[in-house]
């Protein structure tokens, strides 16, 4: 079995349909949920689906490599980020090379980097004047947003779209999207 932690800062609707995409799977199991979050939604949906998490600070996450060990323990073989805020340290992209993958609410290179995130982007791209967003799908290297692309979708921006129901069409995307490319991209893993 594949041992799949997904790292989530926020609701966890992400996490969410990971988790149920992969529920009757014979070789993909979530087996952690990581959150920075105490008051993040995604505890819940843990514990909706029993199963395990872990709490991380600073000291745990950035300033030593705690949590990469706990990660190691239960033998981890590859991590999700859906919807985590942090920047993800060396120490964990050394001992994870092209196994964290995360998603992105707009179509990068646009639009990411360190403070780009939940409705900030699509204030941005709907400022922009832009006509088309999306999501990216994208490996993790140690800064923001920058890893190479995975996998993209696109949906239109009408004249009458506002940053929230921009963002309503992009979780369409997400919850469409993510569980699938996760899938495929596991699918030709050799552990
Ligand atoms: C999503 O929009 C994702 O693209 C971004 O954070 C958000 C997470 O939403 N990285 P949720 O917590 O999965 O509902």
């Amino acid at each position: 079995m594949i041992k799949l932690a997904i790292f989530a800062s926020g609701a966890g609707s992400n996490a969410a349909k990971i988790i149920e995409h992969f529920k009757n799977s014979s070789t993909v199991v979530i087996d952690l949920i990581v959150s920075n979050k105490k008051e993040a939604g995604v505890w819940g949906i843990a514990a909706a689906n029993q199963i395990d998490t872990l709490y991380i600070n600073r000291e745990s996450f950035i300033e030593s490599d705690a949590c990469v060990k706990q990660l190691q323990a239960r033998s981890i073989d590859f991590i999700v980020l859906a919807g985590f805020l942090w920047k993800v340290p060396e120490s964990l992209i050394h001992a994870y090379p092209g196994k964290i993958i995360n998603i992105h609410p707009a179509l990068l290179p646009k639009y990411g980097g360190k403070g780009m995130y939940g409705m900030h982007v699509h204030e941005a791209v709907i400022a922009a004047g832009e006509k088309e967003s999306g999501i990216t799908i994208h490996y993790v290297d140690a800064h923001y947003d920058e890893g190479d692309i995975i996998f993209q979708a696109k949906c239109t921006i009408e004249p009458t779209d506002t940053p929230a129901s921009l963002a309503a069409k992009i979780h369409v995307l997400e919850h469409a999207h993510f569980p699938v490319v996760i899938e495929s991209l596991l699918s030709g893993f050799s552990m």
